[in-house]
């Protein structure tokens, strides 16, 4: 065996192949056989300067990047070590499937199910450790998924986490291509990743802890998209709002109730007969009135699109992707399935043509309507005649696709067309997407799709979410209350009191399914609701600052246990807990009739939310929630940034800031921005830095260059409110209640 090395390449070569180990910088290798085709996702893998050292001994090849090394054998299978501390065997196996007949392509990694954990792999229905399931990618609309013995889902996210006795490492497979996961399932010591038609090739993410892999990871994915400030507020939505009568009455309930409200979303009822960018006259009159009405009010519209557009030849959109040959094509003729509108042809997204043609008639709609977004669906893409063929056409320009490696990318494609929808004119988009893959943050968020009114699924909604936060899905939510079935009065007030936190928080419910807006039972759930909803709104400015933290550097926003305490072996083990950043610590109820449930507090001191009770961590303690209680904790001696008596975020209008300290003292950054253009990429944005100790605060800022609406400045210390004026402050004294 040897090896040769040119510049940032090098080729390892026994008799019979090769492996290419590629440096892109000191936290990114792609590691290969073949190079997989990548030209249909946009990866930043530039290469940048990195120090590594290759040598040869008789029997490896020794590789050293940092603190890793790879020891390479005369197979071309590798053993990783990470200070001398050896991880896991890299094995390539080229076996012959008995049931496909065909040669498949598999990578096998070897882990101590005692000890290491598997994490990620975006939306798959199940725990936050992936040992001991199969999984595959393949976007699957299957409404009747129930459970972590689903494969598939609606997003194909082919990222790994290893957690190696406490050590971490990524691995993601780039291509577009089915992959499938043997998770320590068929044995219990191998993780086998397999592919027919993707050749081994993947990126190994490394980094010295799981944050720095994370981040690794999400620069070369695309770090997620900068929402607007908007987005943090609540959206209520069913199948359907389906004429002007019902969207005004649920935007007057929410008045009345006095609940918060930014968005209401209108799901296919309001098309054309399911015609998408198209209005039924007879149900919205006047949609520009209605938009115009509510936003008046602070409250905006978002509408569905779907990916199949109608086959019907007296549909102008229809006929004008036709006639430019825009449609995905069977054997050369546009390929016809069943969706929504019936009969129905899929726009080939992939092609830049179409991409333009569609975004031109999308902005003609929102502009036209006053629409504030586009939630887009059945992107997967969804079909009820059956899966499309692997042989759809899905060619452009010289570029030869067909649907086998399209498929996955598909929904990517469609919600990508859209961006330029939103910024050219200077704001950041709203691209709402039931599919993708782990490119798609950068144009778009999700939400997980059909869930059901079921105990489990709330459950899940938190491992669910999680999982896609860690694989940079980062600004995500279920269906709260649940999509499928009807939900329960308990069951609609645990899963908003479970779910508060999710970046992305929107009440959805099938058709023919029992209301379930938070007034749909009783006062007492309504008040429940309330108090939750007025919760989550104070926090918006500490949730928009891991908003900037995942867009500025890939960090999610929401965390399972192991991604802050990741020394702690308990952390590993916890799927009904979540971290929101590093400050906040959510411990809800997920259970039918429970009303007590174990905490698991890491160490340090911890804040009741609710009731201000300090409680020393490193222990499981046992807490009393009864149905208008959750386990909310903070961090204590930390400064919470908070906003007060919102019902609608619109930056501009606010004009108070808070700084709520828990315990004695506490230091944060906040951003600000006007929470909605473009401009935060001219670097128009303000951070300041508020410090406590002592009882004496001091208010920086630290870069400013946004014209602040603020007026105030308000302290919440030791249950007292100190209001100032909003400037700078050098050693400000702050009297505690016990002074
Ligand atoms: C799909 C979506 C769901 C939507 C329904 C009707 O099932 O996942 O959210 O309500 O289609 O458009």
């Amino acid at each position: 065996m040897e090896y040769k090395a040119k510049k940032n390449l090098i080729e390892v070569k026994n008799e019979n192949s090769s492996l290419f180990i590629e440096v892109i910088n000191k936290g990114l290798l792609r590691i290969y056989k073949k190079k997989n085709n990548t030209d249909l996702i946009e990866l930043n893998d530039s290469p940048r300067r990195a120090l590594f050292k290759v040598e040869e001994t008789n029997d490896f090849i020794e590789f050293n990047i940092g603190d890793y090394k790879l020891i390479i054998d005369k197979e071309l299978n590798f053993k990783l070590f990470k200070k001398e501390k050896y991880l896991t065997t890299f094995n390539f196996n080229h076996p012959f499937d008995d049931v496909e007949k065909r040669l498949y392509y598999q990578v096998n990694i070897k882990i101590d199910d005692k000890k290491d954990y598997v994490f990620g792999l975006g939306d798959k229905m199940s725990y936050l450790d992936k040992k001991g399931y199969f999984f595959a990618s393949y976007n699957t609309d299957d409404p009747s998924h129930q459970d972590e013995l689903f494969p598939s889902l609606y997003k194909s996210i082919n990222y790994l986490l290893f957690s190696i006795d406490k050590s971490f490492f990524g691995l993601y497979f780039p291509s577009t291509y089915r992959y499938t996961y043997d998770i320590a399932k068929t044995n219990l010591d191998t993780v086998k990743v397999n592919n027919f038609n993707a050749q081994q090739d993947f990126f190994l993410i490394l980094g010295k802890d799981v944050k720095e892999v994370t981040q690794n990871y999400s620069d070369l994915v695309g770090h997620p998209y900068m929402v607007r400030m908007k987005m943090l507020g609540y959206s209520q939505c069913r199948w359907s709002y389906e004429n002007e009568e019902m969207v005004k009455d649920v935007f007057n309930k929410f008045k009345e109730y006095k609940l918060p409200l930014d968005y209401i979303h209108l799901d296919i009822h309001y098309m054309d007969g399911y015609r998408d960018f198209t209005i039924d006259k007879t149900r919205f009159k006047d949609m520009k009135k209605l938009t115009d009405t509510l936003k008046k009010e602070d409250v905006e519209v978002i509408a569905i699109n779907d990916a199949a557009i109608k086959l019907d030849t007296n549909f102008d959109l229809y006929n004008m992707l036709e006639k430019n040959g825009l449609f995905s094509k069977l054997n050369d003729k546009t390929y016809i399935n069943t969706v929504w509108p019936g009969e129905s042809a899929f726009p080939n997204y992939a092609d830049p043509k179409c991409q333009k043609l569609i975004s031109e008639y999308a902005y003609k709609f929102i502009k036209e309507n006053g629409i504030s977004g586009l939630w887009c669906d059945m992107n997967e893409p969804a079909s009820f005649n059956g899966p499309l063929p692997k042989d759809v056409d899905h060619s452009f320009n010289s570029r030869k696709l067909d649907h086998e490696e399209e498929h996955n990318v598909y929904g990517e494609h469609m919600v990508k067309s859209f961006v330029s929808v939103f910024t050219k004119d200077n704001i950041r988009p709203y691209i709402f997407t039931r599919a993708g893959l782990s490119t798609t943050p950068k144009y778009a968020f999700a939400w997980n799709g059909d869930n059901f009114s079921l105990w489990h699924h709330l459950r899940y909604s938190l491992t669910q979410n999680l999982s896609q936060s860690i694989s940079n899905f980062m600004f995500n939510g279920v269906d709260i209350g649940g999509f499928g079935g009807d939900t329960t009065k308990e069951l609609l007030i645990r899963w908003i009191e479970a779910n508060l936190f999710m970046p992305f928080i929107r009440n959805h419910s099938s058709l023919n399914t029992k209301n379930q807006e938070p007034y749909a039972f009783d006062e007492e759930a309504l008040n429940i609701y309330k108090k939750f909803l007025d919760v989550r709104y104070k926090f918006i400015p500490y949730l928009y600052n891991l908003v900037y933290e995942m867009n500025k550097k890939g960090s999610p926003i929401i965390r399972p246990m192991f991604y802050n305490y990741e020394d702690d072996d308990i952390a590993y083990t916890i799927n009904d807990q979540y971290m929101v950043g590093i400050d906040l610590l959510i411990a809800p109820i997920l259970n039918k009739d429970e009303r007590f449930r174990q905490v698991y507090l890491p160490k340090g001191e911890w804040v009741n939310y609710f009731t201000n009770e300090k409680i020393k961590g490193g222990k499981f303690v046992v807490l009393h929630e009864n149905l208008a209680e959750s386990g909310y904790f903070i961090r204590n001696n930390t400064i919470i940034p908070m906003f007060e008596n919102l019902l609608h975020i619109e930056k501009e209008k606010i004009d108070t800031l808070v700084l709520h300290i828990y315990g004695k003292k506490g230091k944060v950054k906040i951003y600000e921005d006007d929470g909605k253009s473009m401009d935060y990429l001219k670097d128009i944005y303000n951070i300041y830095e508020a410090k406590f100790d002592n009882e004496v605060l001091n208010f920086k800022f630290i870069y400013q260059n946004y014209h602040s609406p603020f007026k105030t400045l308000k302290v919440i210390y030791e249950n007292k409110t100190y209001t100032f004026e909003f400037k700078e402050y050098t050693n400000l004294s702050i009297k505690g209640d016990n002074l």
